[in-house]
């Protein structure tokens, strides 16, 4: 027997261990002969024989649990070694992210005003009717309300359908003087070439004692910032309407597409709309409880900016995650 407890402390490995249980505990094992020959053994020591054999047996099978259990977690940690990753290493097939052409027009945005010493602020996605219109000069049932279309919670609570809101948050929370943008998401029912329900804008708001805030302080900052953003494009004022700033006034850009000279993207005007501002409406100061300030506002939308920078042709494609897309950008 002796031979076989060597055996199987010999084993390296799983494979030949199921050979040795196969010859010793097998039916045609060393084991199964040994109880045939004690048959044959005169009665008086067959009692003895037998009490011998159920001992190596149990010894054997629990020498050979134990030694399974070894190389079973040999042969695992071996796998694993062979196998094993090394994330260290560098591949040749991996490229570089980069950020989207939004995110990156939204940082070109925020950086200029931030050079211009505008504070960022975030305000919130959710929103209440008091901050998304009422304070906004957009009292219930007015008809400007139609412009935008909301998506609604119940309680007078909605998705926020621009970013000015966040004008009322900072004058509610501040006093003035105020100098600050707000980046952010807005939401509208709307789909189509032109039109996605989450969209970016950033919101501009400047406030400061009567009488110290002018048009001609709004039209030189916008002038500035347009050039920045387009390079040298022509920057015109157009006469507009928007109930939180009187007068108000829309922004066009001489065409990126021709230089001013009129084709389909601009439909033959030559211009290109790009922001809606103002001087902000004395409604609006009574709502937060201001007085004796003027200010000027302004609204922009962050994917419009980003198409006309690398004319792109239908914002749904901004959306839709298209590494081909994607990949241009880096
Ligand atoms: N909130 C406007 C919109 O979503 C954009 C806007 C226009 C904001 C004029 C302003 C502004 O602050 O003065 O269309």
């Amino acid at each position: 027997m002796k031979e076989w407890y060597d055996a199987i402390q010999e084993a390296q490995s799983v494979e030949r261990l199921e050979e040795i249980r196969i010859s010793v505990f097998g039916k045609k094992g060393v084991l199964a002969a040994e109880f045939v020959k004690m048959k044959k053994a005169p009665n008086e020591e067959k009692a003895k024989i037998a009490k011998d054999l159920n001992m190596h047996k149990s010894n054997l099978m629990n020498e050979f649990t134990a030694r399974k259990i070894t190389l079973q977690t040999q042969e695992l940690q071996e796998a694993m070694k062979a196998e094993a990753i090394d994330v260290s290493l560098f591949s040749t097939s991996s490229s570089s992210g980069a950020l989207h052409p939004v995110m990156e027009t939204m940082d070109r945005i925020v950086e200029y005003f931030s050079s211009m010493n505008f504070a960022v602020k975030t305000g919130q996605i959710v929103e209440d009717d008091f901050n998304n219109f009422e304070a906004l000069n957009l009292p219930k049932y007015h008809p400007a309300r139609d412009m935008q279309d909301t998506f609604y919670f119940k309680d007078e609570m909605l998705l926020r359908t621009h970013t000015s809101p966040v004008q009322i948050r900072t004058m509610m929370s501040t006093k003035p003087p105020i100098r600050m943008i707000a980046p952010g998401a807005v939401f509208r029912r709307d789909y189509d070439l032109t039109h996605t329900p989450m969209f970016h804008q950033v919101e501009g708001l400047l406030v400061d004692e009567e009488g110290k805030v002018s048009f001609a302080n709004l039209k030189y900052i916008l002038e500035d910032f347009l050039k920045y953003m387009f390079g040298d494009v022509e920057v015109r004022f157009r006469p507009s309407f928007f109930p939180f700033t009187e007068p108000s006034a829309e922004v066009d850009i001489s065409c990126v597409f021709c230089s001013g000279k009129g084709c389909r993207v601009c439909s033959k005007t030559g211009w290109l709309e790009v922001l809606g501002c103002g001087i902000v409406d004395p409604n609006v100061f009574a709502a937060v409880k201001y007085e004796n300030v003027s200010g000027y506002a302004f609204g922009l939308g962050v994917e419009r900016f980003a198409m006309l920078i690398h004319q792109i042709g239908d914002l749904r494609s901004l959306f839709e995650g298209d590494i081909k897309l994607l990949e241009q950008f880096q």
